[in-house]
């Protein structure tokens, strides 16, 4: 058919029918900067079958794909794998469009769509291990709460081999290319890993869990497709992906420590350095983040595989700077785990920033391991010694978790 966007096939019987933003470089926070794709699938059963839709305003995009391939009107069955707007966003207008014989969602799926849309549509609630019937082939349903909502699942369809993943898997990642095995591998880590730090790391029980409940199938998973990025379809890379989600949820620190700081007047940049040069005499590893260039994804990104988590702040007007505030204000609500931590800091008169920088690592349950190391304005060479006492000390603590 005749269409200005056209449908890519995935596999025997699915269709990708989603949208590529190539412009969007803030998804509630984190910094997108390779933009991100809303993937929608269209299965080509005896009965056809959409599964998720896109963002409200790539709408058209997604229904010129489907069009390419059938008339959407065609389409009996919509799947709501996830409520979240970014794939939910054309919910309703497909469904009002396409006037399915059902809707299927999980059952946190059907109250959600309820709560966003305060809709009159009939949704039916479907469980794990129930089954969606296509005719010729079949969906099953598998709940993955928290993998990222609560009213997360995926689906398995069994013709194709081939489970719709929602937001597991993903990433953010605009591209022409639909598949994994045309990206350098080295790009696929860094904004999978990136997407799992920021969007997932909270939930990494319900993580595991998942992936048990995915690997316990008992089934066979020849294709893997997210809502987000791109399409894994090759074994190497499925497995691949898979054992990386095994290891993030697992997180296990590394000999990695990761400085986060932001200054007024070099002092603490200073420290910063020095803290860094004593991690890496140590023979551990530093990454030094300063604010004035480090976003707070990146941030998230970093510890993701990490052992150490080192602040520093001046102090300005009692408190620690705002810049820091955010960040840990972020880092807070993704709880990262088994990390030790440390402090250090510049100030005027009253000093107080290593105190509430004290209280964020210890109510993020990060152990302080070390004295703060505090400069009175600017650092004397022997108090940039001490940041290189605690740099060297946080580095053997590390190598000696390892
Ligand atoms: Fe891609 Fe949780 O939405």
């Amino acid at each position: 058919m005749n269409q200005p966007f056209k449908a890519i096939k995935v596999s025997e019987n699915t269709y990708w029918v989603g949208a590529v933003d190539w412009g969007i470089r803030d998804f509630h926070g984190y910094a997108t900067k390779e933009g991100t794709t809303y993937n929608a699938y269209l299965v080509m059963a005896d009965k056809p079958a959409l599964i998720d839709t896109v963002k409200a305003p790539f709408y058209d995009e997604m229904m010129s794909r489907i069009s390419s391939i059938i008339d959407p009107c065609d389409i009996e069955i919509i799947v709501s794998n996830h409520s979240e707007m970014d794939h939910s966003g054309s919910l309703m207008k497909s469904i009002e469009a396409v006037k399915p014989d059902k809707v299927y969602a999980s059952t946190m799926g059907v109250k959600a769509l309820a709560e966003h849309f305060h809709h009159d549509k009939e949704i039916t609630a479907i469980k794990t291990g129930e089954k969606i019937d296509l005719g010729n082939m079949s969906l099953a349903a598998v709940e993955t709460r928290m993998v990222h909502w609560p009213d997360s699942m995926m689906t398995y369809l069994d013709a194709d081999k081939l489970l719709f993943s929602q937001d597991g898997f993903g990433m953010h990642l605009a591209s022409t290319e639909r598949f994994a095995d045309q990206l350098p591998e080295s790009l696929l880590y860094a904004e999978a890993a990136k997407y799992y730090a920021n969007i997932l790391l909270l939930y990494t029980k319900t993580i595991a869990q998942a992936l048990d409940k995915v690997t316990g199938l008992g089934v066979e998973i020849e294709c893997i497709c997210p809502d987000h990025g791109p399409v894994w379809r090759k074994p190497e890379q499925i497995k691949w992906i898979i054992g990386n989600y095994v290891k993030w949820a697992e997180q296990k620190p590394a000999s990695k420590a990761v400085i986060v700081y932001d200054t007024m007047w070099k002092t603490t940049q200073h420290m910063a350095d020095a803290v860094a040069d004593g991690v890496s005499q140590a023979g551990a590893i530093a990454r030094v983040l300063p604010l004035s260039s480090a976003h707070r994804s990146d941030i998230a990104t970093e510890i993701l595989e990490a052992g150490a988590l080192i602040l520093g702040s001046p102090t300005l007007n009692n408190q620690i700077f705002p810049s820091m505030a955010d960040v840990l204000t972020y880092l807070k609500g993704l709880k990262p785990q088994n990390l030790i931590g440390a402090v250090f800091g510049s100030f005027g008169w009253s000093g107080e920033s290593c105190k509430h920088l004290i209280e964020y690592l210890t109510d993020m349950g990060i152990e302080i391991v070390a004295e703060p190391v505090r400069s009175k304005y600017v650092a004397s060479d022997e108090l940039l010694v001490k940041c290189h006492e605690l740099g060297d000390l946080i580095g053997k603590k590390l190598l000696e978790n390892k």
